[in-house]
Parts: structure tokens; sequence; C-alpha cells
């Protein structure tokens, strides 16, 4: 099967990323999210970095028009029937997932292979919601996605090899570089960065140091590209807890345990870049 149509559910920061990355590969996306206004953000967020890089050089006026107009508006699943791909990168919430698959399994084409960008929760799970658990997989993409270069590809135990083969296939087409992982909580990379993040906040809440001194100790002692702190931030710190959540109760370890003053932090609605305010101000 050739993919050439994808569609991207969900039009936050993840969502408009992965469709910007499959457009500048050349591929047509829809871009779908609930209402006009979310999918009109979404594409908003697009064109600035588009004519970021016209800015730098990277792409010329005429080609990120053209990957700006392979990025069709949808609010509607049906859309989902034209497309082989469908990658889902909706709320990181069980039963919203689960709805939109038994949905987009009824809509799609018996081929679609049907694709979860979850950071954290069980393919083999969503799959069984599905008549064609053969045809679902994880495709976990990270933020911000037109920049990492990783893609983790995770099989769950009903995914067939013929579906990962094409996702593998897929992440050289868009130019991502794909590790093949099990289903198991939090993948590879969110079991042991997350964990540190949260490391990060009981470290802010014992006052061992303030934020700043925390994120400049891992930048220069561990040479991050940005601090644990304002990674929690560009992740979102809902986000975070939401992955500690899965982790925790998913191998019932109390190593998981979320640090208190990331859960207050999520009360207050402190959430991070998103929000204008997290452990830093934006
Ligand atoms: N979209 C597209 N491009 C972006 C971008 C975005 N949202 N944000 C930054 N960039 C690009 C910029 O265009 C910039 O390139 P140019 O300067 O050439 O234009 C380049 O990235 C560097 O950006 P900045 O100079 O603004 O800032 P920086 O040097 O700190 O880099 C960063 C930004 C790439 C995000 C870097 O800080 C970094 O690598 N941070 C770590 C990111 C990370 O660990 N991500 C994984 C999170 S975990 C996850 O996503 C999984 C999950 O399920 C939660």
């Amino acid at each position: 099967m050739t993919i050439s149509k994808v569609m991207i559910i969900g039009s936050g920061q993840m969502g408009s990323g992965i469709a910007q990355v499959f457009a500048q590969s050349g591929f047509t996306v829809y871009l779908n999210d609930i209402n006009e206004e979310f999918v009109k953000r979404g594409l908003k967020g697009i064109q600035k970095q588009l004519a970021r890089s016209v800015a730098r050089e990277r792409l010329t006026q005429e080609q990120a028009e053209e990957i700006f107009e392979r990025i069709i508006p949808s609010v509607d699943y049906t859309d989902a029937k034209e497309v082989e791909l469908v990658v889902e990168a909706a709320t990181e919430n069980r039963d919203i997932k689960l709805s939109i698959f038994k949905q987009l399994d009824e809509i799609t084409g018996e081929k679609t292979i049907l694709a979860s960008n979850t950071s954290s929760l069980s393919i083999t799970d969503i799959a069984a919601a599905t008549d064609r658990p053969d045809k679902v997989v994880g495709l976990h993409f990270f933020n911000p996605a037109p920049v990492m270069q990783l893609v983790e590809i995770i099989k769950a135990i009903q995914t067939s090899d013929e579906t990962v083969r094409l996702m593998e296939e897929l992440a050289g087409q868009i130019n991502k570089t794909a590790v093949r992982v099990a289903d198991s909580y939090g993948f590879v990379v969110n079991r042991i960065l997350v964990p540190m993040i949260n490391e990060a906040i009981f470290v802010l809440g014992d006052g061992v140091a303030e934020a700043e001194e925390i994120d400049e100790a891992m930048k220069l002692g561990a040479n991050h590209p940005i601090g644990p702190l304002a990674l929690g931030d560009l992740i979102g710190l809902d986000v975070v807890l939401a992955i500690m959540n899965v982790l925790n109760n998913g191998f019932n370890d109390p190593k998981y345990r979320p640090a208190p003053l990331l859960k207050k932090m999520v009360e207050a609605g402190k959430l991070g870049r998103k929000t204008g305010e997290g452990f830093f101000k934006y």
C-alpha cells in the first residue's frame, strides 16, 4: 500500500507539528479538530513556523506556500475516508482516544492504518477497541515535531509485522529516524525522560535550588539543550502529570510518584508555555 494522504486528529502543538512534518514531505494532510477555531489556531502556528524557515532561507516563499496548501482543514471525521493513514494526536485521555478509534474504524477504508501519537497509553488497549487491531500502531513524535529526529514505532500485541514495516518505511519518507519499541507504559523515551523532569520538580519543591539554577545545572552539567523544568513547560505540565500517573498506576511502583508540586502547578492552571506560565513565564 502506498501512503499519500494522511489525517491528523488534534491540531494542538503536537498535531499541528506532525501535520507540518507530513506536508513538508509532500503528503496531502487533513488537519482535524473538534471545531474550526482550533484548526485555525493550528494552521496559524504552522504558518508561523514556515515563515521562520523562509526568513532563515531554508525554504523559498513558493515552497512554503506549496507546503501550506497541502494542509486541508477538517472538522469532520468522514474526511478520513480519503486517507491511507490517520495519526491521532488528541487529548491524552483513554476514553476520548477509544471513542475516536471506534469512529475511525467505521469510517475509514479497510486498509487504512490507524496510528496513535499517545505519549504513554497502551496501544494494545486502543487496538482492541477496533475491528482492525493488526492495523493499529503507535507513532510517537517528539515536541517540537518538525525539529526532533526520532519517532518511536510501538507494536501492540495485535499489530502486524506488515503495519510496522510500513511505518518504518514511512518514517524514512518523512525524514525521521524510527526506533521500534514494545508496548510498555511510557515506551522508551518518556519512561526515562519524564521521571527526570518529575525529579527536578521534587528538587525544586525540596528547596535544593531555584528553578533557574536547576535548569542551568542540567544544561551545563549534563549537556541538555534545555533544563528539565523548561522542558516540562514545553511539553505541558498537565501532560507530564498524565504520563507520571500512567507510569505510577501502570507499573504500580512508588518510584513513579508524581511530585506534589507538579500536582499543585496543574491545579493552579500553570501548565507551561501554552498557558503563559509554568516554572517560568512566557
Ligand atoms: N516548531 C518548529 N521549529 C521549532 C520549534 C517549533 N515549535 N521550536 C523551535 N524550533 C526550531 C527553530 O526554528 C530553531 O531553528 P532556527 O533558529 O534555525 O530557526 C531551532 O528549533 C532552535 O530553536 P531556538 O533557537 O528557539 O531554541 P533552542 O536552541 O533552545 O532549541 C529546541 C529549541 C529544539 C526545542 C531545544 O531546546 C531542544 O531540543 N529541547 C529539548 C526538546 C525535547 O527534549 N523534546 C522532547 C520532549 S518529550 C516529548 O515530546 C514526548 C512526549 O510524549 C511528551
